[in-house]
């Protein structure tokens, strides 16, 4: 019989053998992220009629600085609102020329940085130490999205901006923090 902690060893071990897990095996839905992170941007998107939401743990925010790399830890969320449309199909617009999310929401793109897990991602794909998932609104897994290719390949074109889009401009860039 050979000790607990030698069986996780060689478990592990034959776990890393068959390679490094990515995407929604290590990237968890961050359950309760509405409440316990921190939003930081809504995004109208007029082309796809829906609102994003944006939100990174406090943890991340709290050590994040202007012109510096996100920090080791950062989980950032994309969360897609729907909106009101009008009879013809185009989103209502309040009093500030934002689009009005119903409260109904749908899917959620996760992305986190954990210090070495760029290594498992091959080299033309690899964003620093970034990996991906994509989730339904309930946290089950987005049987569309297969593999996380399409998001290394995109978020490549911002890898002076740390891989990120918003979050670059509105929290390192200077958000005032809560
Ligand atoms: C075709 C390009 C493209 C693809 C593919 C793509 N993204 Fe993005 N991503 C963007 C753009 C543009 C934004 C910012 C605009 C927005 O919020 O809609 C963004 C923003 C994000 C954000 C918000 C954080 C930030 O500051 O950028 C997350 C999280 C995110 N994407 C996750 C994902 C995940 C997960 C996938 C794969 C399932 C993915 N993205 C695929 C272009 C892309």
């Amino acid at each position: 019989m050979l000790p607990a902690a030698a069986i996780a060893a060689s478990a592990g071990a034959a776990a890393l053998a068959q390679g490094t897990p990515t995407g929604p095996d290590r990237v968890a839905f961050p359950a309760g992220f509405e409440k316990d992170f921190v939003l930081y941007n809504v995004t109208d998107r007029f082309d796809t009629k829906r609102a994003r939401h944006h939100f990174i743990n406090r943890e991340a925010l709290a050590k994040a600085e202007p012109g510096k790399p996100l920090p080791d830890g950062t989980i950032l969320v994309m969360q897609d609102h729907e909106v009101e449309l009008d009879a013809a199909g185009a989103p209502v617009l309040d009093g500030r020329g934002r689009m009005k999310p119903t409260g109904k929401t749908g899917n959620v793109g996760v992305m986190e940085k954990r210090a070495g897990w760029g290594q498992a991602i091959p080299a033309a794909l690899r964003n620093g130490d970034w990996d991906y998932a994509s989730y339904l609104a309930g946290g089950q897994r987005n049987p569309n999205v297969r593999n996380q290719d399409s998001c290394f390949t995109c978020h490549l074109s911002r890898a002076d901006r740390d891989w990120t889009f918003v979050a670059y401009r509105n929290v390192i860039d200077g958000i005032p923090k809560p």
